[in-house]
């Protein structure tokens, strides 16, 4: 729970330094210039409280340089939800006899939990590391499925690290992501695929359904489109829907260990008027697909504030550290 909250503010200072910055446009108008200006190397350093932790959501070369210890240090890296994350090595040096050891993870990772969930991730959880450690560089460029990666490593011998450069590149079809800003609107979509998609945030969060067709929407092959206004029709699941969404929350990153606030399924274009509240240290949305229909939807999230009737109480949320 304490690393959780820390990444959550960690999070929450990063995107506020760089959205209420008044350097950003000063920023875009020269990010030009600094791209072309290669030897911009970001260097990755311990914190006052001694704390290796980082959360990036920017492009760059970044360089870790150990200064002698064995802690483990975590560098997530977060895109927006269209992009994908590439991760190239130029410089490499991680002693494997002294314990030393870098993994590049598909997802994130915290407290055991991975995003996305293992149930959910498009390979299977041991396809989602790659470890590496001694004097070669990883020749391969390594890309994640969604728009979060992370770097795990121990490089316990003085001056020994790593230099990486993270890009980011277009994603035509997201399924999972992890969403940086606590408010906004967000649609999920199968693409007629049998897939699960969820999207994640790392706040508290009030949720308004704004369109949904879920589990309405014949495939285009299968003959003619349906386009039925069903309604919302609530716990879809219960009564045999192989298609529909969950809201969930709960106290870590996998989305298969939260607990369900709604779910629901039909086809609505017209805003609901209720919200599920969410009152947990991470929600979720996630829209489980059979692959049998085109479903999306559509929801608009914002941090909750009114803690009056959530549709869900986290109760490790509400303890005091
Ligand atoms: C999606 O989730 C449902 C329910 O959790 C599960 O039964 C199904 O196998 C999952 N589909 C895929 C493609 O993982």
């Amino acid at each position: 729970m304490i690393s959780q909250v820390l990444l959550a503010l960690v999070v929450f200072a990063v995107l506020e330094s760089v959205l209420n910055s008044p350097v950003l446009q000063v920023a875009q108008s020269q990010k030009k210039r600094f791209s072309s200006q290669q030897n911009a190397v970001i260097p990755l350093e311990y914190d006052e409280t001694g704390k290796c932790i980082y959360v990036k959501s920017e492009e760059g070369v970044y360089m870790f340089t150990s200064p002698g210890s064995a802690q483990v240090c975590g560098f997530y890296v977060i895109a927006d939800p269209q992009h994908t994350v590439h991760f190239t090595f130029h410089a490499f040096r991680i002693s494997c006899e002294k314990g030393g050891l870098l993994s590049v993870v598909d997802g994130w990772e915290l407290n055991g939990q991975f995003f996305p969930g293992t149930e959910d991730h498009p390979k299977p959880a041991e396809k989602r590391f790659a470890e590496y450690c001694g004097e070669n560089r990883p020749w391969k460029t390594q890309v994640t499925s969604q728009n979060v990666g992370l770097l795990e490593f121990r490089i316990p011998v003085k001056g020994e690290g790593f230099t990486v450069s993270i890009e980011f590149q277009p994603n035509p079809k997201p399924c999972n992501a992890v969403l940086q800003q606590p408010s906004g609107v967000y649609t999920l979509r199968n693409y007629g695929q049998r897939v699960n998609c969820t999207m994640s945030i790392i706040f508290p969060e009030t949720f308004q359904i704004l369109a949904s067709s879920v589990g309405t929407q014949s495939m285009p092959v299968t003959g003619r489109t349906m386009d039925v206004e069903t309604g919302i029709v609530k716990k879809c699941k219960k009564l045999g829907s192989e298609d529909y969404v969950e809201v969930r929350g709960g106290d870590g990153l996998d989305p298969s260990m939260m607990t369900v606030a709604e779910d629901f399924c039909g086809m609505d274009s017209v805003p609901g008027r209720s919200s599920v509240d969410v009152a947990c240290g991470n929600s979720a949305v996630r829209l489980v697909s059979s692959g049998r229909f085109e479903n999306s939807v559509t929801v608009s999230f914002d941090l909750l504030m009114d803690w009056g009737s959530p549709s869900l109480v986290c109760p490790t949320l509400l303890e005091t550290p």
